[in-house]
């Protein structure tokens, strides 16, 4: 899927999605130009606001009429998604993100990591306003989940006996818990029965899982100049990812034995040889299939759902989280 088709994919929310850009310019706002400019440079170098997009496709799927409520949580859905990816850029010292250098590349860790701090708690003054309790719990509760994911990641690295259970348990934390609260809040703004509220948030949980998986796919096979980002990141930090898991399960005793070595070593010069390990057992296009496995469920998921065209753009993303290459 191109990013020309990921954007017509935004044709039915298209207007919301413009006044959740005005909302994000509004709200960015801060006396202190340092963390005007480093959140203007993130927020505005081009993500694909897909997170944003969940919160809208799912309030508008289920007939929204209640206000604005939907575009304030689309943006703060999008500052709290920002301010991970400065905390992780930080962590992961990785240097090129949205095809620009990585804020903590350009400004530092230290202002990174605060300005990463500025946005999320932007983003609760934000969520305050719209005044719901369920709203408050449910965002409370994801960037918790997403902090333990993170911190269960660290823990692993370098661990090359890491599990597919276990590498699952991370990227439903650290990814799948954010795409998970923004399909459930589009359901709690429009007072959904809970059977619909729980449906959308099985929809998000497989979706983002299947999108995290397949970003972990493209750490390996990736065109830099779509994703933006560079390759090698993930095995130069020495995570464990899927791919890596597939590769050691299924290859030769010595194709292993150059894995696990890679992943307890990180760095950069074992890629070539990790690439071949993954080669050779075909192990980025066994990681899809299990991302398409967990589309497959997000798809289920939404079955009692209405028909409408928000609904069919909620399907097209499921296939686009498997089959993107950016
Ligand atoms: C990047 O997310 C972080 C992951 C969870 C893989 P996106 O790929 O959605 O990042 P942007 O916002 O489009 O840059
Ligand atoms: C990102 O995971 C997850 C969060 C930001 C919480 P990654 O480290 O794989 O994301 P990229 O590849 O840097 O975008
Ligand atoms: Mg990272
Ligand atoms: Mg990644």
């Amino acid at each position: 899927m191109t990013a020309l088709s990921v954007l017509q994919l935004f044709d039915p929310i298209a207007a919301d999605m413009r006044a959740v850009d005005t909302l994000i310019r509004e709200r960015l706002y801060s006396d202190v130009v340092l963390i005007r400019q480093m959140a203007e440079y993130i927020i505005h170098s081009g993500g694909k606001r897909l997170r944003p997009a969940l919160v809208l496709f799912a309030a508008n799927a289920l007939g929204y009429r209640g206000g604005k409520k939907h575009h304030e949580l689309a943006a703060v859905v999008e500052f709290i998604h920002t301010s991970t990816l400065l905390h992780d850029d930080v962590v992961d010292e990785s240097e090129l993100r949205r095809g620009n250098k990585t804020a903590n590349a350009l400004f530092g860790n230290a202002a990174s990591v605060l300005v990463g701090d500025f946005l999320y708690s932007r983003a609760f003054q934000m969520m305050v306003n719209v005044d719901s309790m369920r709203v408050m719990q449910v965002l409370a509760e994801a960037t918790n989940v997403i902090a333990e994911g993170e911190v269960l990641q660290l823990l692993n690295c370098h661990n090359a006996d890491v599990t597919v259970a276990g590498y699952l348990q991370v990227i439903r934390c650290k990814t799948a818990k954010l795409f998970e609260a923004a399909a459930r809040l589009g359901a709690i703004l429009t007072e959904a029965p809970p059977a619909i509220e729980q449906a959308l948030a099985d929809f998000g949980i497989h979706l983002g899982t299947a999108f995290q998986i397949v970003d972990d796919v493209l750490d390996y096979s990736a065109d830099e100049t779509e994703t933006g980002k560079h390759l090698g990141d993930d095995l130069a930090e020495g995570k464990p990812t899927l791919p890596l898991i597939h590769a050691m399960q299924h290859g030769t005793s010595g194709l292993a034995a150059r894995v696990r070595l890679a992943i307890e070593t990180g760095g950069r010069d074992d890629f070539p040889a990790v690439l071949e390990a993954i080669q050779a057992t075909d192990a980025l296009n066994a990681a899809r299939s299990h991302a398409r496995g967990e589309a497959d469920l997000a798809i289920g998921a939404l079955q009692g759902l209405p028909s409408s065209v928000f609904k069919e753009a909620l399907l097209k993303l499921t296939d686009f989280a498997v089959s993107r290459g950016f």
